[in-house]
């Protein structure tokens, strides 16, 4: 006997409810380092901000002589380990790398606005954003100095 109409109705609803329901774990389960699109991801937002901070007339005086190569890599290190990514930091801890740059709270708030810039450019949306914000925020009282 060919499945009534509505008989295929149920099974197509019962059906999206168990693709539903087994998906849901998976997305709860996604890391901060995933939403911010993982490796590729991080290495994109990082060149944003390493661009925008060099630039930026508040901070760009700060990164004279200091090799960008490198300070890439270890921000993307470190903001991997700060989302729950796979990456082993291995730079300085912030007071010892920021210690002697007599740094400012107006300058720290530079820094945090460009990079929340360079997420709003790789189109990190608002929410993602401000999970990576909050938890970089208590590392004010190891940076700023002046
Ligand atoms: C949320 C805020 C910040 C984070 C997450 C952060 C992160 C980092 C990281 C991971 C390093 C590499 C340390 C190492 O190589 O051992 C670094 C170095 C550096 N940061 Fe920051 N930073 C922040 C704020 C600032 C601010 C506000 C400035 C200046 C305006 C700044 C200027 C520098 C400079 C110049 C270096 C290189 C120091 C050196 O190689 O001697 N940072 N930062």
């Amino acid at each position: 006997m060919r499945p009534s109409r509505s008989n295929r109705l149920v099974a197509f609803c019962y059906l999206t409810a168990m693709i539903t329901a087994l998906a849901r774990p998976a997305i709860a389960d996604a890391t901060l380092y995933d939403q911010l699109g993982g490796q590729a991801g991080l290495t994109t937002i990082v060149r944003h901000m390493v661009d925008l901070v060099t630039t930026d007339p508040r901070t760009k005086d700060d990164f004279d002589n200091i090799n960008l190569d490198r300070l890439r890599g270890r921000i993307r290190d470190f903001l991997c380990h700060v989302a729950d990514g796979p990456c082993i930091y291995k730079g300085r801890p912030m007071a010892a790398a920021h210690e002697g740059l007599d740094l400012t709270q107006a300058k720290f708030n530079a820094v945090a606005e460009d990079l929340q810039t360079a997420m709003e450019q790789v189109g990190i949306p608002y929410r993602t954003q401000n999970r990576l914000m909050a938890r970089l925020a208590p590392l004010e009282r190891n940076i700023v100095t002046k």
